[in-house]
């Protein structure tokens, strides 16, 4: 995960992201003072709303920007810097929640993650997650691809966004029993009039990078928005087609 967060923009206009996530933490199944790890906790919204439920909690993330305004908001909660990809923790814990995170994985990077989650839980430990599943944001990407074909670029989704079956698979070869698993759609509204080339703008960050001409890459986001208003704008308001993978697993 290799991204430079403009993090106060994203605390401030894309709070649904760990708003959504609340439900996911519905899923962990622990006592009171056990402790759970938050997994690309980010500016620790939830990673505070974890401990507001009795867990004793530690936050992992990589970015030293959203990793700033986490320890400023939440003092009394410790947060790590560290990879997903490559992480230990000194004393095994209860369960690991992750919300949001695992498509930035490159797909090759997956079972890295997922080995390092399982060495971090006691046995039984809980693996509660979810993120973006197999299409995701299927709309926004298509219309990004045309957009910048339409200007003589070609475009790379930059996420990974697999399958029940496929994500299953890999979580069992790393070893975890997978015990819940679900693909569902939730369109998500975005703020703003500008919703969707706010959203761009926020996230996606690498195709943009082959873009040479600055002018080109604003065009680029101009016209993938506007083509896509008809599908994603509805009474002035911008819904993403969010799908999202969720899964609860237990280290055996
Ligand atoms: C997601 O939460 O599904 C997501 C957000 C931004 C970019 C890609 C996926």
């Amino acid at each position: 995960m290799n991204i430079k967060w403009n993090a106060d923009k994203y605390t401030k206009d894309f709070s649904f992201v760990h708003q959504y996530g609340n439900d996911v933490a519905e899923l962990i199944d622990c006592e009171r003072r056990s402790t759970v790890i938050d997994l690309g906790c980010g500016n620790g919204a939830l990673t505070h709303q974890l401990k507001s439920k009795g867990f004793n909690v530690i936050g992992v993330d990589d970015s030293e920007e959203l990793l700033c305004i986490a320890r400023s908001n939440y003092p009394d909660i410790d947060f790590i810097k560290a990879d997903a990809t490559d992480f230990a923790i000194e004393k095994a814990v209860d369960a690991v929640f992750s919300n949001a995170v695992f498509h930035w994985i490159d797909k090759e990077k997956q079972s890295s993650m997922l080995s390092c989650v399982y060495n971090t839980l006691k046995d039984n430990g809980q693996f509660v997650f979810e993120f973006g599943g197999y299409g995701n944001n299927a709309l926004i990407h298509e219309g990004l691809k045309d957009a910048f074909q339409e200007y003589g670029y070609s475009y790379e989704m930059p996420f990974y966004f697999p399958t029940i079956g496929e994500y299953a698979s890999l979580a069992e070869q790393a070893g975890f029993q997978v015990r819940y698993a679900a693909l569902f759609s939730r369109p998500t509204e975005l703020k703003g009039e500008n919703g969707l080339r706010d959203w761009i703008d926020m996230f996606v960050k690498a195709p943009f990078h082959l873009v040479a001409d600055p002018e080109d890459a604003e065009s680029i986001k101009t016209l993938a928005a506007q083509n896509l208003k008809p599908v994603l704008c509805r009474k002035g308001k911008w819904f993403a087609d969010y799908v999202r993978i969720r899964m609860k697993a237990y280290k055996p």
